[in-house]
């Protein structure tokens, strides 16, 4: 089956799509993209996909509403083309927070989101999702692409005495799989979120990284609370330097100072969303395409 790649409608979208091609030698189809006076977006996809593997590749970047519905337009737009086996790479995946019902009368957004994709793409490929089991709402097809060990690489943060830091459960996974690259032990700290205010607080817990290097490894920073908190506990414990790993850095507001002002030394992002100040990408095209190549 011939493979025809389509960047999405953001900048992002383009950024990696450019990389999978390059390492896959893929033919680029550029969709032809405009937003109506009213706001309502417009595509049309200017080449023959008619029984190609079409490759989309659309972070939810924000807009996140606006993005997700033109991967719903390019979708439809490649299925009235003719295209088979529609592939979907989606380096952020937006909502994937709500994923269950905290507070009564809420929906399971991710789930709905699931479902719409399903309706137009047989694969989908996402980098770290919050939660992996969100991808059984896709059904079959779905694969989580986890960055860090990737990354890791990339980066060459192998050291002697590193040690890796969870800030909260949720990641302790994550944390487990860079420890095993690492060679290194990992911990994890335990984070409360107030329902309603989303404010943190840090279960208080002894830990052994005293005048260690440690690489804290989450899936998001968003306010930049969690990492914050986390890197306070650690520098109070004595440890060295604090390198952040995480997949998607949506960074709003002042967390960059708040970063920094905790102790942390640098932070590393994934290229899954828009580029901001203070932080080093890495990108992830070569490994989305590892994965396509093992898919195919
Ligand atoms: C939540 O469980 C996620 O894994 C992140 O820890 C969270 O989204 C980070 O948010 P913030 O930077 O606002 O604390």
């Amino acid at each position: 089956l011939e493979r025809i790649l389509i960047p999405g409608t953001n900048g992002v979208s383009k950024e990696i799509a450019d990389s999978i091609s390059r390492e896959l030698l893929l033919k680029v189809c550029k969709p032809i993209y405009k937003v109506f006076p009213d706001g309502e977006s417009y595509i049309r996809i200017p080449c023959d996909v008619k029984n190609k593997e079409a490759i989309v590749v659309q972070s939810f970047i924000q807009p996140q509403d606006k993005s997700f519905f033109e991967a719903i337009l390019i979708g439809d737009a490649l299925r009235e083309g003719g295209a088979s086996n529609s592939i979907l790479i989606v380096p952020y995946m937006a909502y994937a927070r709500q994923d269950k019902v905290f507070l009564e009368g809420e929906p399971i957004s991710i789930r709905v989101i699931m479902e719409t994709l399903r309706m137009l793409y047989k694969r989908l490929f996402v980098v770290e999702i919050h939660k992996e089991e969100s991808l059984k709402y896709f059904g079959e097809g779905a694969v989580n692409i986890s960055p860090y060990t990737y990354m890791a690489r990339q980066l060459g943060l192998e050291s002697s005495n590193v040690a890796v830091l969870s800030p909260d459960i949720g990641a302790l996974n994550r944390a487990k799989t860079l420890s095993q690259f690492l060679k290194c032990s990992y911990d994890y700290l335990v984070k409360r979120r107030d329902k309603i205010t989303g404010g943190i607080t840090m279960e208080p817990k002894e830990l052994d990284v005293n005048n260690k290097d440690i690489v804290i490894v989450d899936d998001i920073i968003s306010t930049g609370g969690t990492i914050a908190s986390a890197s306070s506990i650690l520098k109070k414990y004595g440890a060295r330097h604090i390198h952040v790993l995480v997949a998607h850095a949506i960074m709003l507001g002042e967390a960059i100072d708040k970063l920094r002002k905790s102790g942390i030394d640098e932070i590393y992002a994934a290229n899954t969303l828009p580029k901001k100040d203070g932080i080093k990408y890495v990108d992830i095209g070569p490994l989305i395409a590892d994965y396509l190549s093992s898919y195919s």
